[in-house]
């Protein structure tokens, strides 16, 4: 007898297809939320979960959670809103989906890297409003990125990837994370061992560290003040990770020239200070949103259920 699965949100028709044609699945094409006490109550008629983001599963959750549910895939890369710890100790298996965002994740963050360095949201803006009076030699003038500093702030596949794009542009790239990387992934990246030292080497600095209680609002003002006066920030990881106060206070004071920022703490709330700004341009995270990456999401998110009920390891486990 075919498995149960609840596909909680509406994905790729790919996703359905594969979902329908191997599960007896429960998909939401109405895309309706579901809450965290929902996920509870349905778990008694579920043997697996396909969550996102938005389905949030805190230890409270996990442990409330039916026996019969044997199994979590988040389509997202980040994780952070299942309690990974609670789910092994309760001896669900969870995975996620690492490898299909990259690409798309890091073209919106060299959107984001190109929109703050030439003022994209002030001329869209302009001509928006009908202002636009006509072409003047020194209008909006931004920066080139050509010869300026790139600092990565974690550097896995989606950092990595947006080296090789700004390499392209003929940044020179450097970079922070735990660990140094191996020559062939750092591909003459500058490692820092801080990320103080990081910021004060970057007059571009480019967000993908992981949401944790270590990175939660380490974008703040003691760490902003490290930057060259100026500089632009820019996030396309995780909003926590930037304390909003201190990153609009530096919009106004000039110590960061512009914010690039596809992602918000408590999203789809946004701290309102980032919409007065002229130097910030905003997305409603975007990373992810392009069909190919959403198919190899919804395909990796299956290949982690499919794995456990063939009763091998997660392809992508993270607990
Ligand atoms: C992820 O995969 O974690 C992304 O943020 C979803 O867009």
């Amino acid at each position: 007898m075919k498995k149960r699965l609840l596909v909680t949100r509406r994905l790729p028709e790919e996703t359905h297809a594969r979902a329908m044609r191997d599960y007896d699945a429960v998909l939401n094409a109405e895309d309706r939320p579901y809450s965290t006490d929902d996920l509870v109550a349905l778990s008694s008629q579920f043997d697996a979960y396909l969550v996102c983001l938005t389905e949030k599963l805190p230890t409270t959750a996990i442990e409330r959670l039916s026996p019969r549910l044997r199994v979590i895939s988040t389509f997202s890369v980040g994780y952070e809103h299942v309690d990974v710890g609670a789910a092994r100790a309760k001896g669900i298996p969870v995975g996620n989906a690492p490898n299909g965002v990259t690409i798309a994740t890091a073209e919106i963050a060299m959107l984001l890297i190109l929109g703050a360095a030439r003022r994209a949201p002030e001329g869209e803006r302009l001509i928006a409003q009908r202002q636009w009076s006509g072409w003047a030699p020194m209008a909006l003038l931004g920066r080139r990125l050509n010869g300026k500093r790139l600092g990565i702030y974690g550097y896995g596949k989606i950092g990595q990837a947006v080296a090789r794009r700004a390499r392209a542009f003929d940044m020179e790239i450097h970079y922070h994370s735990r660990t140094r990387r191996p020559p062939a992934e750092e591909q003459g990246a500058i490692y820092h061992a801080t990320l103080e030292s990081l910021m004060a080497s970057s007059d571009v600095l480019s967000i993908h560290a992981p949401s944790s209680p270590q990175t939660r609002h380490s974008i703040n003002a003691r760490t902003l003040a490290h930057l060259p006066r100026g500089a632009l920030v820019v996030n396309t990881a995780r909003g926590d990770l930037v304390a909003d106060d201190d990153l609009i206070a530096a919009l106004g004071s000039g110590q960061v020239g512009y914010a690039g920022l596809d992602v918000f703490e408590g999203e789809p709330n946004h701290h309102p200070g980032y919409l007065g700004l002229d130097n910030a341009m905003l997305l409603p995270h975007m990373g992810t949103s392009a069909i190919e990456a959403r198919i190899e999401m919804g395909n990796e998110a299956l290949d982690n259920i499919d794995a456990h009920f063939a009763g091998k390891p997660l392809p992508h486990g993270v607990n």
